[in-house]
């Protein structure tokens, strides 16, 4: 069993740590607001309760798994830990003193990962004095349901490093795909400019965003259509992916469209604001 150390408790911390605890590690959550780890902590009860009432885990093994699980408000807590996985919010300062910080605590050996969805793994690691220990472990949103990690190796990330991430990740039950470290990674270098060339496709008037969606999905057999899918995941947060995969190519195909970015100006955020290109 390894002590795993989740800085984060938002959507994504919790949902990493709940995974770790139902493979059995022990989980120490850490996020500066109380507040935060307490709310994490209670999602965290209820998809272990929804997965009960599925019949996927017994009673027992959700009972188990939440009690690995503890709390704490101040990164020195890490101190003991074997892993640590970072995912507090997606802001370059913040993520660099924290793995300066985390550097100086945890001991020399052990692995720090990074859930960014856009931030350089390369520039992150140049931060500690182990850049070959320093790793992307790229879960998705919702972490207990999504099969994939997207495994980010940074210029300095040893194969050693990649080896034991891309084993650990297989052995909580996801499938690892090994990624270098580039602006976007896979993941988001093709998504983002579908969502993108969407938001392009209602500003030019070539079809109403139900339509747009409705042809992604049955003709292209998504799940669910670009559109919908950029209001789930926050228009602020595509347009500051879009902006990363723009600076960081320096190739206009990534240019932001203006109607992402007015929308964004005036607050429709998508889901989390009641309106995007849909109302909720
Ligand atoms: N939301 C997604 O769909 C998604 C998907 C993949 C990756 N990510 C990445 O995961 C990371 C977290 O995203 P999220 O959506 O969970 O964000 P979130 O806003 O839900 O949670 C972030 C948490 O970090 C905490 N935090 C801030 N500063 C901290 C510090 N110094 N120490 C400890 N905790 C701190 C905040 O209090 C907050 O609870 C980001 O890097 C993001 O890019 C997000």
């Amino acid at each position: 069993m390894t002590q795993v150390a989740v800085i984060g408790a938002g959507t994504m911390g919790n949902g990493i740590a709940q995974v770790f605890a139902m493979h059995g590690h022990s989980v120490r959550m850490i996020d500066v607001s109380a507040a935060a780890l307490e709310k994490g902590r209670e999602t965290i009860k209820g998809s272990l309760a929804r997965l009960v009432k599925k019949g996927s885990v017994t009673q027992d093994a959700a009972e188990q798994a939440l009690a690995l699980v503890a709390i704490a408000t101040t990164l020195d807590q890490a101190r003991t830990a074997d892993l640590v996985v970072e995912a507090a919010s997606e802001n370059p300062a913040l993520k660099f003193q924290i793995f300066e910080q985390l550097d100086q605590l945890v001991g020399p050996e052990v692995i720090l990962a990074s859930n960014t969805s856009s931030i350089s793994i390369t520039e992150i690691a140049a931060r500690t004095r182990r850049p070959a220990l320093v790793i992307g472990m790229h879960f998705m949103n919702p972490v207990p349901v999504m099969q994939l990690v997207e495994i980010i190796r940074g210029q300095a990330t040893s194969d050693d490093t990649t080896r034991r991430v891309m084993g650990l990740a297989t052995s909580l039950g996801k499938t690892p795909v090994e990624v270098n470290d580039y602006p976007g990674f896979v993941s988001n270098r093709v998504l983002m400019p579908m969502i993108n060339e969407a938001v392009f496709c209602v500003m030019e008037g070539v079809a109403a965003p139900e339509a747009i969606d409705t042809v992604m999905k049955l003709g292209m057999a998504h799940p669910m259509g670009p559109l919908m899918l950029a209001d789930l995941i926050g228009l602020d947060t595509c347009l500051a992916i879009l902006e990363v995969l723009h600076r960081g190519l320096g190739d206009d195909k990534y240019r932001p469209c203006p109607l992402l970015r007015r929308m964004v100006a005036a607050g429709q955020l998508g889901r989390k604001t009641g309106r995007g290109f849909y109302q909720y």
